[in-house]
């Protein structure tokens, strides 16, 4: 039987997920919005795609979670994009009630989904929903290491004049100002980085620069279209995603996932490499990290913590 993915929000990246998932076959997709009318005009125009590229996919819209139910995978982008100068952190009360209505109407009618997080901002935003749904948190993952990661791999790559293929890269930590991009963990054309900085074909200023692009990779975009913000390259992480869950590929991609102990840090979601099977986060890998590395890695989480502590501000219950 096909799968069925569930795409709560039928935004911007709710669209370009359900077009990128029928393009590959993945599920069938429910688009559900708010807005009724958006996740049923996108429905049946992506629907009528599959009829040019002759994709066996069922597409269909509503604001109904009746319609989700049973969902295998279900990806969340209900919310509110960032505006210019607009911070993801400014963002955080009006997503929460949103996602604490998502949560309420996922629990009951899909309670053994793999549960994709994108809403911003990311990290609580993600803890939330586990907290809100009670769903188990591997199964409660949120999306931000792949975008990172494809971000600075491809502004690496114009810089190298090297395909994206060639390059491998990592971020960790959490989506925000803070996540550390790995320089020790990039490889161009199998060198690592650190061995073209040695052999002066790129300077550490320029590396920097690199990884502040990386950082502010989000805000870039935002800047350029006035109105939304990213949106093709998010999508087409969470569908990554979707896809090592639904075919078990067990591949280790960087995601918002569940600390219980790993890199010494408890009950808390950040952006780590987890092995996703079809039992969900399967392990988090824990790579060694070296002194610069693990500094940058607590100073992102502690900026995971100090926003957590606004969340719990707005809403108490989240302290539990
Ligand atoms: N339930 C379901 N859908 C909702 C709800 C809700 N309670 N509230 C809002 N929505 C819908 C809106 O109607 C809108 O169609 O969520 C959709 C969000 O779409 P866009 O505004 O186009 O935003 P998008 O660019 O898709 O980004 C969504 O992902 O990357 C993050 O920061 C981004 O938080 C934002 C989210």
């Amino acid at each position: 039987m096909r799968k069925k993915i569930s795409l709560i929000g039928a935004g911007q990246i709710g669209g370009t997920l359900a077009h990128l998932i029928s393009i590959k076959e993945l599920a069938d997709v429910v688009l559900f919005d708010v807005a009724e009318g958006i996740a049923k005009g996108k429905a049946l125009d992506i629907a009528q795609s599959t009829a040019v590229d002759g994709n066996d996919v069922n597409l269909t819209g509503t604001s109904s979670y009746e319609d989700t139910k049973n969902s295998d995978v279900i990806i969340i982008t209900a919310g509110v994009p960032r505006k210019p100068g607009m911070s993801r952190d400014d963002l955080l009360e009006i997503n929460l009630k949103i996602i604490k209505e998502v949560a309420n109407g996922i629990k009951s009618t899909s309670p053994n989904a793999f549960v994709i997080c994108i809403t911003n901002p990311l990290d609580i935003i993600v803890m939330a929903l586990q907290k809100y749904s009670g769903m188990p948190a591997n199964k409660v993952v949120g999306m931000a290491g792949i975008l990172d990661s494809s971000r600075f791999n491809y502004f690496l790559s114009q810089e190298f004049n090297v395909p994206v293929k060639k390059i491998k890269t990592l971020v960790l930590g959490g989506h925000g100002d803070t996540m550390v991009p790995m320089p020790n963990r990039t490889t161009i054309n199998g060198k690592s980085l650190i061995e073209l900085i040695k052999e002066n074909k790129i300077t550490k200023e320029k590396l920097e620069d690199i990884i502040t692009r990386t950082r502010k990779g989000g805000a870039e975009i935002i800047k350029f279209l006035q109105k939304g913000s990213a949106f093709y390259a998010p999508a087409a992480s969470g569908v990554e995603m979707a896809e090592s869950y639904i075919k078990n590929l067990k591949k280790t991609l960087p995601c918002a996932a569940y600390l219980n102990g790993e890199y010494g840090f408890n009950k808390l979601y950040a952006g780590v490499p987890a092995i996703i099977g079809n039992k969900g986060v399967e392990k988090i890998v824990e790579i060694k990290l070296d002194t610069k590395e693990k500094e940058n890695f607590e100073v992102s989480v502690k900026a995971v913590k100090d926003l957590l502590k606004i969340a719990i501000k707005i809403d108490p219950s989240l302290a539990n």
